[in-house]
């Protein structure tokens, strides 16, 4: 072994560790060259066939060869490595730019859609909102309105006592006591808002919603009832419609009539919809009684005023030609997207 194949060796292992691609590779050069069984450790072992002269010149140039060779091997690791984050992070990088699957937009619900167009019918006609509590004092939700406490009347409505004292609303007509309380006429007023009753099946909610219209003023009629009630009907639900009003009672009303329209889906002509009828009931309405008025102190006959209250899911139903109210609450997406 001469000192020129030595040179060789160190040639060839920096060329190998300058052209390795992966660390993987160069590490395979480096037992080649430095391992137990490498080229260099190999002709250290040749050392004893040198004349004695020789050996110690010999035996320090490998040692400077193996010195250079692992600190050229560490420095080809270490760019190796660089090579291998930045390739990894250049595959792994995030482009923000990049789109994703569109995602479903909400929007409004039907019976908000509802309440908000029977909002803006009314204020045309001068009628501005008001809300009230959905836990009532017996006294709004009931006596206030003409329903004596034991009053068969109660029947009408199955509630939902809170205690003794107190109900959740069954009709928003508290709101009509609540502005006769805290207003002074002339008054044209809108309420909605959710009632509850204990009631449940494919036309009945135990909580739906409602809409409260109240008038009052100086000379007020059943006429005037019928001709707000009626361009209401045609602007919701289309022209043409024609509204019926049929004697009924309650007991905040007198003379009280509940309010049909004809059928929009079928146009009179009778359908499922309307049972053949050709007549879909809406709500409940008529000439405020004047111990309503009483209750709240306004001075009749000077005040009168009519009501109406009609219920939201009702209307919805009708407009759009929903099969079972209960599909309102159950915020089943493939129902609301429909609107
Ligand atoms: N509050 C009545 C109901 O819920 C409806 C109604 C309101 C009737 C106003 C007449 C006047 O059944």
């Amino acid at each position: 072994m001469s000192q020129t194949q030595l040179t060789q060796i160190k040639e060839n292992a920096l060329k190998a560790f300058s052209s390795a691609q992966n660390s993987q590779e160069l590490y395979g050069f480096k037992v080649q060259y430095l391992g137990k069984s490498g080229s260099l450790t190999e002709s250290m072992k040749l050392m004893a066939t040198l004349p004695k002269e020789e050996k110690p010149l010999f035996g320090k140039m490998v040692n400077e060869i193996k010195t250079e060779l692992e600190a050229a091997y560490e420095q080809a690791e270490a760019s190796l490595k660089n090579k291998e984050i930045d390739a990894k992070m250049l595959s792994e990088k995030l482009d923000l730019s990049f789109s994703t699957a569109a995602k479903e937009q909400g929007k409004e619900h039907p019976i908000h859609k509802v309440t908000n167009e029977i909002f803006s019918i009314m204020a045309r006609l001068g009628y501005s909102l008001r809300t009230g509590p959905l836990i009532e004092k017996d006294y709004y939700n009931f006596e206030a309105l003409n329903i004596p406490p034991n009053h068969p009347a109660r029947d009408m409505q199955d509630t939902f006592f809170v205690d003794e004292s107190h109900v959740l609303r069954t009709h928003t007509s508290p709101i009509q006591i609540h502005s006769l309380e805290n207003e002074k006429p002339p008054l044209r007023i809108i309420g909605t808002g959710p009632v509850f009753r204990c009631d449940s099946d494919i036309s009945h909610l135990p909580n739906f919603h409602q809409i409260e219209g109240m008038c009052v003023d100086e000379k007020v009629s059943m006429s005037d009832l019928k001709g707000t009630i009626s361009f209401f009907v045609r602007e919701f639900f289309g022209p043409g419609l024609k509204t019926r009003f049929r004697p009924s009672f309650f007991p905040f009303t007198e003379p009280s009539a509940e309010v049909d329209c004809s059928c929009p889906i079928c146009k009179g002509k009778g359908c499922s919809m309307c049972k053949q009828t050709g007549w879909i009931e809406i709500g409940g309405s008529g000439l405020i009684n004047p111990k309503v008025f009483a209750h709240a102190n306004v001075e009749y006959p000077k005040w009168q005023g009519f009501a109406f209250g009609f219920g939201v899911e009702r209307m919805a139903i009708i407009k759009y030609g929903v099969d079972d109210i209960r599909h309102f609450p159950s915020n089943d997406v493939r129902f609301l997207k429909q609107f």
